[in-house]
């Protein structure tokens, strides 16, 4: 298994992974394969933070991370958004999810990003590192039945006296997406 960047020609491949992995049993999510068409399209794209899980030739797995802004009183702090992750259904359980993952962390900390935030999935991104995002009075303007946000910082203390709410594109408010419930 190997975990790459995307490429234009993976395009369909992931939108069609992205499809079924959210759109399983009538999922809320059945629509988070246009968030990944529109992001790509969007300021917010960052190429190396879109990547395949390839297997035998066959994409698997996909995660995108994207540029989002924390505004504060005081400034608009850069982070970044997990803003998809997705494996194909026969192949979950076997640790690709978790590599993608770490994968991604590694490149953006690598690229200068100090932390990511993510919405629902609260107990899977608990397993690396994750945190509720209340603990960090940082707000996100999705609503939800879960915890809607969790916080990984990638550097030490990287959001100590950040408090705000999380600006995201618009890509996120599409409904029928994960985020796409907005708060009233
Ligand atoms: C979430 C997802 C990407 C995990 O991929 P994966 O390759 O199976 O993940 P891993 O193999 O690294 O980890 C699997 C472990 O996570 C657990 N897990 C999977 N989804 C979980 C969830 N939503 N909440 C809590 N735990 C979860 C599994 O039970 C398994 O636990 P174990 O290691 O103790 O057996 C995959 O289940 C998926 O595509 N789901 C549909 C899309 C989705 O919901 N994405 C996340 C939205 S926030």
């Amino acid at each position: 298994m190997k975990i790459r960047t995307e490429r234009s020609e993976d395009c369909g491949e992931i939108f069609d992974v992205v499809g079924s992995a959210y759109g399983e049993g009538g999922h809320a999510s059945h629509k988070q394969q246009l968030l990944v068409e529109g992001l790509r399209d969007s300021e917010s794209f960052v190429r190396e933070l879109s990547l395949v899980a390839e297997m035998d030739g066959e994409i698997v797995g996909y995660i995108v991370l994207a540029r989002i802004r924390i505004i504060t009183k005081e400034l608009q702090k850069g982070a970044l958004a997990l803003a998809t992750i997705a494996v194909v259904k026969r192949y979950r359980g076997k640790g690709i999810g978790a590599k993608l993952i770490q994968k991604a962390h590694r490149r953006a900390k690598a690229l200068g990003f100090d932390a990511v935030i993510a919405v629902g999935g609260g107990e899977y991104f608990q397993k690396f590192g994750y945190q509720g995002i209340k603990k960090y009075g940082i707000e996100v303007p999705f609503d939800g039945p879960d915890e809607r946000g969790m916080v990984k910082e990638l550097t030490e203390n990287a959001l100590e006296g950040i408090k705000g709410t999380v600006e995201y594109p618009r890509e996120f408010y599409r409904k029928g997406t994960a985020t796409g419930k907005v708060k009233q």
